[in-house]
Parts: structure tokens; C-alpha cells; sequence
């Protein structure tokens, strides 16, 4: 089975992003270094559109040409990513998970209809792994993180914490979605911490 590793960063109060959803520099250059690895060491990375929307990410890895990143996935039902988006500047193979209901193609990526409405991560992670793809790694945002959590498809949980607090009834955090009731919380197994520089990352594996 493919293996999804969910990495993102937050504040010590919890957000991923202001109230704006604009891209938040929370890592520190310690664990900036680590995700590099992180990347570098698997062999596809995924986001949602709303993540391409917001921070535009270019996903790959400095000084790797394009055979040599990773693939990169974006779940986007409606076909809303950019043409100018950077996922699509041919810097690494890009591929688009999209709905029935879209017709869009993307000159730079490769698309695929997966779901009807919304993207179906289940099916969308099979795709994957008949290309041969055995280590996904997912960089937000909290929508997808959260489907994907609520489709108990998530292998490690990686969260860093960085020293800012954000706050804000609305802004986003590593699980969005519509959650659960408190009794319903998801359960995880404490894998190990780790202190970069003024930040600490927490590891989590699925039970
Ligand atoms: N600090 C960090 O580590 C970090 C990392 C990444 C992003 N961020 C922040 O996160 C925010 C963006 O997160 P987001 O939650 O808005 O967007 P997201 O999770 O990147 O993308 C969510 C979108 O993906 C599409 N989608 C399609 N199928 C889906 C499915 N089965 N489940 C979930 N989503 C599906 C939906 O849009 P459609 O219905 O249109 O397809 C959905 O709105 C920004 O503020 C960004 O800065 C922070």
C-alpha cells in the first residue's frame, strides 16, 4: 500500500494560516532543512487547490531536474488551478485529480477525472500506486489533510510547531473539514519529538 504522510506547520495556538489564508512563514530554517529531506526522500507531493490558490508552491525539490523530483498531485474537483500556477512550470511531472463535472486540461500536467463532485482520495491514491508511486507526502491544506484523516488514509502525521501564536475563529488548522464531536476524536500513536531551533516537530502514526 501506498504510504501518505501528512506534513504541515502551525502556530503554538494551532493555525496553519491567518484569518486571510495567505502563505505564513512558521518554520524555522531547522525545520525547513527537514522538510527538504522529507521531500526529497519520497516519491510524490500532494496539495489541494485551495494550498495553490493561496501560497502557489512550486513543490520541488532546489537542484533536482524533472526526473529527478518528486511527482506532484494536486486534488482539485472543479479544475480552479491557475494556467500561471507554479505546480504547472515543468519543473517536475504534474499530475490534476479533478471531477466529472470538469473538462479542463493543463498544458504541463497530466489529468485525470476521479470522483464525481470531489476528488475520491481512495481512488485517486490506487492511480498512484499502479504508476508505481510508494510514498506520498501531503503538504496541506486543512481540507484535504482533514478528508484524508477522515478517510483513515493517513500512515504518519507530522506537525511542527512554530514559535507565533495566530489566532482567529477563521483561520485555517492542520484538520478542517466539518470535524467531529469530541468522542469521535481520531486517535493517533505518539511516534517521537524532535526541538528545531526555536520550533518543535511532533511525529504521529496511525494506530
Ligand atoms: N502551514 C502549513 O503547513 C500549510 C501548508 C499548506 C497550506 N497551508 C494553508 O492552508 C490554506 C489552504 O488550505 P485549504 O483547506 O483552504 O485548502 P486545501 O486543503 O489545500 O484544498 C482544499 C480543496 O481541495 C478540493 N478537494 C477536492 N476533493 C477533495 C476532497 N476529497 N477532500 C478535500 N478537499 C478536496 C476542494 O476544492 P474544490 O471543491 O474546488 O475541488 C477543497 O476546497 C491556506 O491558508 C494555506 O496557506 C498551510
Amino acid at each position: 500500500m501506498i504510504r501518505v504522510i501528512v506534513n504541515c506547520a502551525m502556530s503554538a495556538d494551532g493555525k496553519i494560516a491567518g484569518c486571510d489564508r495567505r502563505q505564513t512563514r512558521i518554520s524555522t530554517p531547522e525545520d525547513m532543512q527537514r522538510v527538504k529531506a522529507l521531500r526529497r526522500s519520497v516519491d510524490a507531493i500532494m496539495v489541494g487547490v485551495g494550498t495553490v490558490l493561496a501560497d502557489d508552491p512550486h513543490l520541488t525539490v532546489k537542484h533536482l531536474g524533472p526526473d529527478e523530483n518528486p511527482v506532484r498531485v494536486v486534488i482539485d474537483s472543479k479544475g480552479r488551478t491557475p494556467d500561471s500556477a507554479l505546480v504547472l512550470d515543468g519543473r517536475a511531472r504534474t499530475l490534476v485529480f479533478h471531477g466529472e463535472g470538469c473538462d479542463r486540461m493543463w498544458e504541463g500536467a497530466e489529468s485525470f477525472v476521479c470522483g464525481r463532485d470531489r476528488v475520491d482520495l481512495r481512488r485517486m491514491l490506487g492511480i498512484l500506486e499502479e504508476m508505481g508511486i510508494a510514498t506520498l507526502m501531503v503538504e496541506g491544506g486543512g481540507e484535504l489533510i482533514a478528508s484524508l484523516f477522515d478517510e483513515d488514509l493517513v500512515d504518519e502525521y507530522n506537525v511542527f510547531i512554530g514559535p507565533m501564536v495566530i489566532g482567529g475563529r477563521c483561520s485555517p488548522t492542520p484538520a478542517d473539514g466539518d470535524g467531529r464531536d469530541g468522542k469521535d476524536a481520531i486517535r493517533l500513536r505518539f511516534a517521537g519529538s524532535e526541538v528545531l531551533g526555536e520550533g518543535v516537530l511532533l511525529r504521529y502514526l496511525r494506530i
